[in-house]
């Protein structure tokens, strides 16, 4: 079972501008940090760049991009691309460390995963941000909430736990 993790704002679903986050909500990122770290974050090779295209530590980071490779990477890198979702989903069954993998996003990536996320980490920002990005238009009803969280600082939002009905 894969884990989505995402932030957006609760009305548009907006989740990105000039491939950037259009906020900064600091609570947030830490609850990012400590909610990955130790596993694997998997994302698309446009999240890659806007995070400046280093992996974030601690954390292997597989990238999906159907033109880069992972040929001029040092050994040992945190850092691996793939070219197809078959072949994340192939290596995943491979491996047996124990991992959380984490799909993080873009919105395509999103799309491209959907169907094989069974828990999803939603921080719904209630508070509308202009964006370019939207997270892509999906039956949230094929989840029920698990657990929430609500938090005011610095604006309004909810850290939600979502659980895959039927799973
Ligand atoms: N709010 C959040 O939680 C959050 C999280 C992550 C990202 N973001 C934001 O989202 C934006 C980026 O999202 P995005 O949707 O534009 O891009 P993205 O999903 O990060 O990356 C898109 C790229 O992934 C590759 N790709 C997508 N589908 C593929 C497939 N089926 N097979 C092979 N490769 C595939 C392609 O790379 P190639 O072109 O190289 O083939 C494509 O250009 C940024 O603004 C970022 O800040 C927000």
């Amino acid at each position: 079972m894969l884990s989505g993790i995402v932030a957006m704002t609760r009305h548009s679903q907006v989740m990105g501008k000039d491939n950037q986050l259009p906020w900064n909500i600091p609570g947030d990122l830490k609850f990012f940090r400590s909610t990955t770290l130790g596993h694997r974050i998997i994302m698309g090779r446009k999240t890659f760049e806007s995070i400046g295209s280093k992996p974030l530590p601690k954390r292997e980071n597989w990238i999906l991009s159907s033109q880069h490779c992972s040929d001029n990477l040092s050994q040992g890198s945190d850092v691996r691309y793939f070219k197809t979702k078959d072949e994340i989903l192939e290596a995943i069954s491979l491996d047996s460390s124990g991992k959380k993998n984490f799909i993080i996003g873009g919105a395509q990536i999103f799309q491209v995963f959907w169907k094989e996320i069974g828990e999803f980490f939603v921080t719904w920002i209630d508070h509308d941000y202009e964006g370019d990005i939207l997270f892509p238009k999906v039956n949230w009803d094929e989840f029920h909430l698990q657990q929430e969280r609500r938090e005011i600082d610095p604006i309004p939002h909810s850290f939600c736990h979502l659980l895959r009905k039927n799973l």
